[in-house]
């Protein structure tokens, strides 16, 4: 008989909790109407390093595939340019060395898209025209919004120099024109 209304008590507990733990789960899938997507959109404003004309404007924005990368970039003199992402998101010095070396969170080799062998921050170059303004475009899948590869406040600089591709861990790409914050679009 013990044995019966402790099966009974518990069964109801189990029923009661049943009931308290639905609405709750409800409601928690109603506060979150894109459920991990997170963001979307990040952009980064670049303003010029000392004694530097270089600015310009970067989005990042989710698709299919990875993030697709969106430049437009100007004052720059005809021809590439390395264009990083970089590990701090501090343009405070007045050469751009606050935002630190190439992003980088997989401890990988400097190198170039498409490679996937490469530091996460490794975009390539730019490719300025006659008139000093360059266009970038760019669906690249290793960089993300979400975990070790978000590049959520990390910085991007524009180099004086084209990125070699070879180089360690810089690219050869020299000085620091332009540095800006990424940070998500709202
Ligand atoms: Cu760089
Ligand atoms: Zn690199």
């Amino acid at each position: 008989m013990k044995a019966i209304i402790t099966l009974l008590i518990f069964s109801m507990l189990l029923i009661s909790f049943k009931t308290v733990a639905q609405p709750n789960n409800k409601k928690s899938s109603m506060a979150t109407p894109a459920p991990s997507n997170g963001t979307q959109k990040a952009t980064c404003i670049l303003n010029p390093t000392k004694g530097n004309n270089v600015s310009g404007t970067i989005t990042f924005t989710k698709v299919k595939e990875g993030i697709k990368v969106v430049a437009d970039i100007q004052g720059l003199t005809p021809g590439k340019h390395g264009f990083h992402i970089h590990d701090k998101g501090d343009c405070s010095a007045p050469d751009g060395s606050s935002a630190g070396g190439h992003f980088n969170p997989a401890g990988m080799e400097h190198n170039g898209p498409p490679d996937m062998m490469r530091h996460a921050g490794d975009l390539g170059n730019l490719e300025a025209k006659a008139d000093g303004k360059a266009h970038y475009e760019y669906v690249d899948l290793l960089i993300s919004f979400e975990g070790t590869n978000s590049i959520i406040g990390k910085s991007i600089i524009v180099h004086e120099k084209a990125d070699d591709f070879v180089t360690q861990p810089t690219g050869n790409s020299g000085g620091r024109l332009a540095c800006g914050v990424i940070d998500i679009s709202k």
